[in-house]
């Protein structure tokens, strides 16, 4: 009989993380969990109330008012996944602006956030059968994981990826403005103290910088698959 398993798939910014972990969620009838969009979302709720801009971040205002954040994913028929909302209102849209993305590193160094988010994830994950991506998910939130992927790719590529997403969506960024969100973000994420982006010891590295999204969806399908007909 096929065993339910824990996904947790972790890795650097624009790595396709995303694509390929809802494509699997699909295949295998799992839950997907996207929990960059909750630090986004919490990023957001920042920049709403004024705690976080260019200049300043009010870090313990925000911490103090994180009691006032209610994150829920909804399930979206129409796209077949499910998206977030903030509060009560749909945010999947701003939460992916360049403006979001460069605050939001800042944001998930924050050690009262993170246990805020990590243990909402680890509710969502208690019945197994579903696809985590993140940054921390196999090390921190799922160490026990029947399966945990660390994706990779050149920061190059990788922000030429983000740039191409960006312009399709109609969005005026320089390919530079990118690329330094990239390298400013892999700094912050792994270097910061509480849940620095690390692969686990256990995760099966994946460098996609010359794999197709559709090449990089099959090796990880095929560990998957080996993961839950083995065990
Ligand atoms: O996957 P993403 O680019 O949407 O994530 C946005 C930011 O959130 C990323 O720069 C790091 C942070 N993050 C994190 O610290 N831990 C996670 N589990 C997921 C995201």
């Amino acid at each position: 009989m096929n065993k339910i398993i824990t996904i947790a798939i972790d890795g650097f910014s624009s790595t396709g993380k995303s694509t390929v972990a809802k494509h699997l969620a699909k295949e295998l009838g799992y839950v997907y969990v996207d929990t960059g969009a909750m630090y986004r979302a919490v990023t957001l709720f920042a920049m709403q109330k004024g705690y976080i801009s260019k200049d300043y971040f009010k870090k313990d205002q925000l911490v103090l008012d994180l009691k006032n954040i209610d994150l829920h994913f909804i399930f979206n028929q129409d796209i077949g996944f499910a998206e977030i909302h903030l509060n009560g209102v749909n945010v999947e849209k701003e939460i992916r602006t360049l403006e979001v993305s460069n605050f939001v590193s800042n944001i998930a160094a924050v050690s009262e956030i993170r246990k805020k988010l990590v243990e909402q994830q680890q509710i969502m994950g208690k019945n197994k059968g579903l696809v985590m991506d993140g940054r921390d998910i196999g090390t921190v939130v799922f160490p026990d994981a029947e399966l945990k992927i660390f994706m990779t790719a050149s920061p190059d590529e990788r922000a030429h990826r983000r740039y191409n997403e960006m312009i399709n969506k109609g969005d005026k960024v320089s390919y530079e403005t990118v690329l330094k969100n990239v390298n400013d973000r892999d700094r912050i994420d792994t270097t910061r103290k509480d849940s620095p982006l690390v692969k686990a010891s256990d995760a099966v590295e994946l460098d996609n910088s010359d794999l197709t999204v559709e090449e990089t969806f099959e090796n990880v399908n095929k560990l998957a698959l080996e993961r839950i007909v083995n065990n």
